[in-house]
């Protein structure tokens, strides 16, 4: 063995390199390093240090004696297949374990599903909040770009209003939208039955077919457990009653999972539990182990994680962790793609970890629901935490003091409650008059009804770039914008402009792949160059 290398005895591998295969040179290693077509052996010189080959031969007795350096540490050629469950990139038809989350108001807009769909990217479309023309639509377009998918839309929860859900769901079997994202359940509805139930029918073989896939994204346990024990048969017999679905159906439907996929959300952007990662996925994990070793499906649920997932270091964490997948949001509302002003999308690449808040949910004002917004760069937060302060101070606008109310008609009004009042009759008179009728003879509830005014408004004032009231802008995002706009800084990508959403979630994956081999020749002993040590945003990845 030649003398030159430093471990020769302690060599753990059974291979060689030729000395002048071996790159030293910190850029062209970092080129191999980021080459996951090939095996990366890595030598300790003596003289030189760390360096890489792409070639190495089986040490035999008679090449004992040569030359060739022993091999210190490897790595093997894999690259982003290696992260996450291959049956979710299987069954969804993707090229990567990720995809990006719904964002309400069409945030999650045709552009970006479609951007993120043609580069084998799932994307859910950001359906909360449209009316179903609306909706409509975006499946037309959707559909019309990507007639193979990968596409899914979001089948959001509304409490107060069944109906709409129902319309959601009928939409969506209607156009044969074949995956929804559904969200902000609190446990099982009749509406997310159907639609689970409805797509169900057995191949020739008699395996169930699953023909409307559910990713149901939760952050608490007792949700994830609905979503992964089969449908009730209570609810899946009045289904059968009302001539929704078969009963051949209903005998499927208990044969298999309410979701294929549950994503645990951690501390994300918009509505948040604001858990920690780190406690959420092993939890929700361990309960899907539990399930399965009880009901022993076929085909395993698949647990991925989002919420604070916005670098490369982050999405590998995640997958180390056991994800079968990531999914990302607050980084997405900054790209190009996105439904959101100009403005907005500008103050985001600026976002830092720390400027971020929770403030009132327009859609639960009077439960006192939060949500996760941008604190710097608007007043959003404050004049919506004033508002919420007043409505549980006071029962009616009247017992306001008249300072107090002024102030409110001069700020964050600009114009008489009474105005507003009048505004908002007319509107829920169009959409839904049993809210006027209830806030009547309910002055409390009158209040809440003019404060959501506001705090429904302010969101779409940051979609569309409402001139003149960009301080009141209602921007959601979570800690995980901040992250990646520190590890971008300096790069391209603190142009908001040249922010893209393939692009993103390709330096997520990447990274995460190549962070995986540094961590694993760490791990080996060897003491890898510290330029190498990070995955940067130096070059476009799409
Ligand atoms: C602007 C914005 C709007 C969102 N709207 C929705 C929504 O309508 N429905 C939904 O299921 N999730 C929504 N989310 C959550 C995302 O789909 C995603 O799960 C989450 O953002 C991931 O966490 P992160 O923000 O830390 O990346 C929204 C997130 C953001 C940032």
């Amino acid at each position: 063995m030649n003398p030159t290398a430093t471990n020769e005895m302690l060599s753990p591998w059974p291979w060689a390199v030729t000395e002048s295969n071996i790159s030293f040179d910190v850029q062209v290693m970092e080129q191999q390093l980021k080459d996951f077509s090939r095996a990366c052996y890595v030598v300790n010189h003596a003289d030189h240090g760390f360096g890489i080959a792409q070639t190495a031969d089986i040490v035999t007795e008679q090449a004992a004696n040569s030359t060739d350096l022993p091999v210190s540490a490897f790595t093997p050629a894999l690259g982003t297949e290696s992260l996450g469950d291959n049956n979710f990139r299987r069954v969804h038809g993707v090229k990567y374990a990720y995809y990006a989350g719904a964002m309400a108001n069409g945030i999650s807009s045709e552009e970006l599903v479609i951007a993120l769909g043609q580069a084998g990217i799932l994307c859910s479309f950001g359906a909360a909040g449209l009316i179903p023309s609306r909706v409509e639509a975006a499946i037309n377009r959707i559909q019309a770009a990507l007639p193979n998918g990968p596409y899914m839309f979001n089948l959001i929860h509304s409490p107060s209003e069944p109906a709409l859900e129902r319309g959601s769901v009928e939409l969506f079997l209607k156009h044969k939208v074949r995956t929804v994202e559904a969200s902000a359940f609190l446990g099982l509805t009749p509406q997310i039955v159907y639609y689970r139930a409805a797509g169900l029918s057995r191949d020739a073989q008699g395996k169930v077919v699953v023909g409307n896939k559910v990713i149901a994204k939760v952050s608490r346990t007792e949700v994830a457990e609905k979503f992964m024990m089969p449908a009730p048969a209570k609810m899946l017999q009045k289904l059968v009653d009302d001539g929704s679905i078969t009963a051949e159906q209903m005998e499927l439907a208990q044969l298999v999972p309410m979701a294929d996929d549950i994503t645990a959300e951690a501390d994300s952007g918009g509505h948040t539990d604001n858990r920690p990662l780190v406690t959420l996925l092993p939890t929700i994990l361990a309960l899907k182990e539990e399930i399965q070793a009880k009901y022993q499906y076929d085909t395993p649920i698949r647990v991925g994680c989002g919420g604070g997932v916005g670098t490369p270091d982050a999405a590998l964490a995640t997958f180390n962790m056991g994800a079968a997948y990531i999914v990302t949001g607050s980084i997405n509302q900054a790209c190009v793609e996105a439904g959101a002003s100009d403005h907005t999308r500008k103050l985001l690449a600026t976002t830092e970890m720390a400027d971020v808040t929770m403030a009132p949910a327009a859609d639960m004002f009077e439960m006192g629901v939060k949500l996760q917004v941008v604190k710097r760069g608007t007043l959003f937060p404050m004049r919506a935490n004033k508002l919420y302060e007043i409505y549980t101070r006071y029962d009616s606008i009247e017992a306001i003091p008249l300072d107090e109310r002024e102030k409110l008609e001069k700020q964050v009004f600009r114009s008489s409650l009474d105005e507003i009042w009048a505004g908002t009759v007319a509107h829920f008179n169009e959409r839904d008059p049993k809210q006027i009728e209830r806030a009547e003879g309910n002055p409390k509830r009158k209040m809440a009804l003019i404060f959501r005014w506001y705090l429904g408004l302010s969101s779409r004032w940051s979609n569309s770039g409402e001139v003149g009231r960009e301080m009141d802008y209602q921007i959601w995002a979570g800690p995980a914008l901040g992250a990646f706009n520190q590890w971008a800084k300096g790069s391209y990508l603190d142009n908001y402009q040249d922010r893209n959403a393939v692009d993103l979630a390709k330096h997520l994956m990447y990274g995460a792949a190549y962070l995986n081999r540094i961590n694993s020749l760490t791990a080996q002993g060897v003491k890898v160059p510290a330029q190498l040590l990070r995955w940067k945003p130096n070059q476009r990845m799409a």
